[in-house]
């Protein structure tokens, strides 16, 4: 039997709980026989940071990547054996970091979705250019921010373009509210947008073909944030959700990637659907922690098992296709957008290989995360992100959350 080795890098900052979980699974799976009857064996190794030349051949076949974000070395590095050395990444700099949430605003409409009516300002404060005077004189256009508000209505958003972590982000109210925000912008490049009057607000979490869509609660610290509600959305919007996601993602090539919509009877919103690196953490994620793992596994696994490779170049084409045919309704658009994502995720051929050839990963990963390591890693978990006098009442939380899957799962694993 002919066999393979895969390295998988993982690109990671302050995080111990994903990383942790992620090399355990991959352990505890072992080797994955592949449709063609080769063995696959996997490693996994966290990256470290340091010179390298920009013709060497790193070891990693794929890399997952929560830091580049901020960190330009591993950026950098990633641009590296993205373009030379065809290293399969979660997710590429190509597709991600020349996108902001402009950008995904920009495509999302020009595929018809309902994205809120938002507009692009000017700068408050001059741009650090010695051109700028000059230039700002010339040619920047006088403008009438508060009748910029009123067309759009109040209350309204403003937020940066490219925005993350809520930076910057104030919900607007009134003419004065609006100066106050805009004088405070400074140097931010600033977004209006009107406000969606939801319903609930559904996150999403797509990893390679996955999707899960979560009830979230933005005005609850994060630890509550999302809330363990299987049935929050009627079944047409819960699917026009999942979507939405997998539109995104396999538009932009984008591979680990959360998306908010904003959902309003049956009318879906999205608000934010770029968010490079989503957050993966125990503490946030807590009952849905342990789909996330797998799923990053899985498509890890299948991507290097299958050989499936990197695609950076965007395909617009086919998608403005489906935007401009004038006969069709938009449920029909949404059904033409989804099997197009589905092509581009492969995700028929991601089930069958996740049966065929993950038949016990649910099983193992039930089994760890019931069992006493896993205990141990929420308790180090909780110790190292909480003050000691919140210990306990962490812990406690988590345990309750977890337990909750654990028995869920059991009534699965158990079904199947
Ligand atoms: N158009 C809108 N209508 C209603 N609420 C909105 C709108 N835009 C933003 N919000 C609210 O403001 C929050 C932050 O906005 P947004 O997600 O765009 O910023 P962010 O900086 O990316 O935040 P995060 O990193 O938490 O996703 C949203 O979670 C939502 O609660
Ligand atoms: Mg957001």
């Amino acid at each position: 039997m002919s066999e393979e080795r895969h390295l998988i890098g993982l690109l990671l900052g302050t995080e111990e709980d994903w990383p942790t979980a992620f090399e355990t699974i991959l352990r505890r799976l072992g080797p994955v026989t592949g449709p063609g009857g080769t063995r696959h064996e996997f490693g996994c190794e966290r990256i470290t940071i340091e010179p390298f030349w920009l013709r060497y051949r790193p070891r990693y076949s794929l890399v997952i990547d929560r830091l580049a974000y901020w960190y330009y070395v591993p950026r950098e590095w990633l641009k590296k054996v993205a373009l030379m050395d065809r290293v399969y990444l979660l997710n590429s700099p190509f597709t991600f970091q020349a996108m902001e949430k402009h950008a995904a605003y920009c495509a999302m409409m020009r595929l018809g979705l309902k994205v809120p009516e938002t507009v692009l300002v000017p700068y408050k404060n001059p741009v650090d250019n010695a051109r700028y005077a000059y230039t700002a004189a010339k040619y920047n256009r006088p403008f009438d921010l508060d009748a910029i508000a009123d067309q759009i209505g109040y209350p309204l958003f403003m937020k940066p373009y490219d925005g993350g972590a809520w930076r910057g982000v104030s919900r607007i109210g009134n003419a004065a509210q609006l100066h106050e925000a805009y004088d405070q912008s400074g140097e931010m490049l600033m977004h209006l947008q009107k406000a969606v009057d939801y319903d609930v607000f559904a996150r999403s979490l797509s990893i390679g073909a996955e999707t899960m869509v979560m009830r979230f609660q933005p005005e609850q610290p994060m630890h509550l944030r999302y809330a363990v509600d299987h049935s929050f959305l009627a079944p047409e919007p819960g699917a026009e959700v999942v979507t939405i996601g997998k539109l995104v993602n396999a538009f932009f090539r984008w591979e680990f990637n959360s998306c908010e919509t904003l959902v309003t009877g049956t009318e879906v919103y999205p608000i934010d659907y770029a968010n490079a690196c989503p957050d993966v953490a125990l503490t946030s994620l807590h009952y849905y922690f342990p789909w996330a793992i797998k799923a990053l596994l899985k498509w890890s696994v299948f991507a290097l098992v299958t050989g499936r490779r990197p695609r950076l170049d965007l395909d617009t084409a086919q998608y403005f296709e489906i935007a401009d045919d004038a006969g069709a309704t938009y449920p029909q658009k949404l059904a033409a957008y989804r099997e197009l994502a589905d092509q581009y995720f492969d995700t028929d051929r991601y089930r069958d290989f996740c049966a065929q050839s993950l038949p016990r990963l649910d099983e193992i990963v039930l089994e760890w995360v019931a069992g006493p390591d896993f205990d141990r890693l929420l308790v180090d978990t909780v110790r190292s992100v909480y003050p000691a006098h919140e210990h306990d009442m962490f812990i406690a939380h988590l345990r309750g959350l977890i337990g909750m899957w654990v028995s869920d799962e059991n009534r699965k694993v158990a079904a199947a």
